[in-house]
């Protein structure tokens, strides 16, 4: 389910968050400052037209005005409207376009930041936070950076220089026509403030519902299986129901505001005509001057609305660049020593566990406790029970969790002094649920070897029994697989994985379980193939199916996080109970 972007923690103050930007407006700030030349040139344009629009009046009103003359005010006008839209588009490319890349900047610092984490980053955010982030966040940001900071400057300049120019007619008239003016800022920032609110439940609403439906998609064999198809539908259309309730909650203010806005800022108008009016008739003004007030009084209104407007685009701008903050602040839990000078050499391929203890980051038991064990070279088997921290091992291996120091030794040192890339490059892993991209089975297979040849394709594909079955695939190696292509078995992707894992050729392979949705045949198939290719190297090989164990050179036997017997397979046999009964228990479904 898609939650709301995780907002635990304390708010970083303002002045790391601006930090964040003020980088990029360094790099744009030519751009930038051409923007706002180009605004300010609009704004002055747009004041100069009630100046016209003053002259046309008091011309007609005094009996002086030609059609001529008319006809070139007309045109000056034209003209200067000519000029606000060409600088209008200018301002706009230049400023939004920027606000634009501030977005793009840190969407990409934040994509490459998430690739940076480790496993218990996202053990704690799931998917759907992350693309709260990515979406609503950075456009937040985004909205704040470009329209919000054009809309502040917007409003500054036209309204000191629209104040100035009433004032410049009439001082008194001025304060009179202002009075309303607060109020109308007022009602702004409460009726958008109302509306950003309505418009993130709208958001969050929107999310549920295609998280709904996406969830819907990728269980739909389930959903059919156990026939919830009318359950799925009703609860489609109750969450349907509440996004339109919610939208039309957005529309009922959105509808409220421009008439609010408009009443408050005729009031000014009604006190206007009136007071401004006795000016006419008291000759203290001429009627040009009450046209062009009235003009400039209009061009008031926006920027009191915008007051409010950007206030709430700055809030919600900050608050958004503090969960993207944070989100850049995380570091992850695993690191090592980047130091290229005390760059560690890899000697050998073995690993070590010292009395091994570890507890997952959110975990309540330790998964592994007291474990002395020393792996490689060979094969090495692992067998227990369900949960006794099979899988455990192999990522405390892979290093996808931190390990204390003095516990996990690789190539006679402490793995914290390696970088987790440096061991894993070391290491092919197929983990116990293999995944494959929505690409096609070749460059599945060639993911950690983007250069191999199809022949060295073909050779691991056979090794892993599953050549076979990709040649009668529509397109052989270039059939597309995943999500939009071929639907592959839970067994043909383990040999895939495990036919990746062949070709990165790396000295130590880990096998998580990763046979065991193939029948017993194509298992021992499968394996033969394995031992052929990565003899005298270190492999690790966990399975549930112990026929598959006979033949590795040692086993251990773990039951909740301990190791509880060790030797090879026949002693395992002869002395440990869990182990025969095992053995027993499938040796009586192979024969049945
Ligand atoms: N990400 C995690 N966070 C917290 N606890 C976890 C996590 N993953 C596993 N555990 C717990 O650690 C213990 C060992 O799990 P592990 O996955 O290593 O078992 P396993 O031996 O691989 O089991 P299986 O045979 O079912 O694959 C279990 O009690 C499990 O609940
Ligand atoms: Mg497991």
């Amino acid at each position: 389910m898609t939650s709301q972007p995780s907002a635990s923690g304390q708010r970083p103050g303002i002045a790391p968050l601006l930090g964040l930007i003020r980088p990029i407006y360094h790099r744009y700030l030519p751009r930038l400052l051409l923007g706002f030349l180009a605004l300010l040139a609009v704004d002055f344009l747009q004041l100069t037209i009630p100046r016209y629009l003053k002259n046309g009046v008091d011309t007609l009103a005094g009996g002086t005005a030609t059609g001529h003359s008319l006809l070139i005010l007309g045109g000056y006008i034209l003209v200067t409207a000519a000029f606000i839209g060409m600088l209008r588009f200018c301002w706009r490319t230049l400023i939004i376009g920027f606000s634009r890349r501030l977005e793009k900047i840190l969407r990409n610092r934040l994509f490459s930041h998430i690739l940076e984490m480790d496993r218990p980053f996202f053990d704690r955010h799931t998917t759907g936070d992350i693309m709260a982030h990515a979406t609503n966040d950075l456009s937040a940001v985004q909205m704040a950076c470009g329209m919000g900071m054009v809309a502040a400057a917007d409003a500054l300049v036209m309204s000191t220089a629209a104040l100035f120019f009433m004032a410049h007619i009439s001082p008194t008239l001025t304060l009179i026509a202002i009075i309303p003016m607060p109020l109308l800022a007022f009602c702004t920032w409460i009726l958008s403030g109302r509306l950003h609110k309505r418009f993130d439940l709208v958001q969050e609403q929107f999310s549920l519902l295609t998280e709904f439906a996406r969830n819907t998609m990728v269980s739909i064999r389930l959903i059919k299986g156990y026939t919830r198809e009318h359950q799925q539908i009703k609860d489609f259309e109750t969450l349907g129901r509440e996004y339109v309730a919610s939208n039309l909650k957005v529309a009922f203010i959105q509808g409220l505001l421009f008439p609010v806005a408009t009443l408050v800022g005729n009031t000014g108008m009604l006190l206007v005509l009136y007071f401004g009016g006795r000016l006419v008739i008291n000759n203290a003004i001429t009627l040009g001057d009450f046209v062009a007030f009235v003009t400039y009084l209009y061009m008031l209104v926006w920027p009191m609305m915008a007051v409010g407007w950007v206030t709430n685009l700055a809030q919600r701008g900050l608050t958004s660049l503090a969960r993207i903050y944070r989100l850049l602040a995380a570091e992850p839990l695993l690191t090592g020593t980047e130091k290229p000078d005390n760059k560690p050499q890899i000697q050998s391929f073995i690993f070590l566990c010292r009395n091994l203890n570890f507890t997952y980051p959110n975990g309540v038991a330790p998964a592994l406790s007291g474990v002395n064990l020393e792996i490689g070279p060979g094969i090495l088997g692992v067998a227990g029970r369900t949960g006794s921290g099979k899988s455990t091992l192999c990522r405390l291996l892979t290093r996808q969790y931190p390990v204390a120091e003095g516990m996990l030794f690789f190539s006679g040192r402490d793995v914290n002094s390696f970088t987790p890339a440096m061991i894993r490059k070391q290491i092919s892993y197929v983990s116990q649920q293999p995944v494959l991209f929505s690409s096609s089975v070749g460059e599945n297979i060639s993911l950690a070897n983007p250069d191999a040849s199809l022949d060295e394709i073909t050779a691991v594909a056979r090794l892993a029994a599953i050549h076979d079955e990709i040649m009668e695939m529509p397109d052989g190696y270039k059939t597309t697989i995943g999500e939009r292509g071929l639907r592959l078995s839970g067994g043909q992707k383990q040999r895939i994985a495990i036919a990746r894992a062949l070709l990165a050729d790396r000295p130590i392979l880990i096998i998580d379980d990763a046979l065991s949705a193939l029948d017993t045949e194509t298992e021992q198939q499968v394996f033969a193939g394995i031992r052929t290719r990565l003899q005298s190297k270190t492999v690790l090989i966990v399975s549930h199916r112990l026929r598959l164990l006979s033949g590795t050179d040692r086993v251990i036997v773990l039951d909740r996080g301990r190791i509880v017997d060790r030797g090879n397979h026949q002693q395992m046999l002869d002395r440990n109970d869990f182990y025969r009964a095992m053995a027993r228990k499938q040796q009586r479904k192979a024969d049945a």
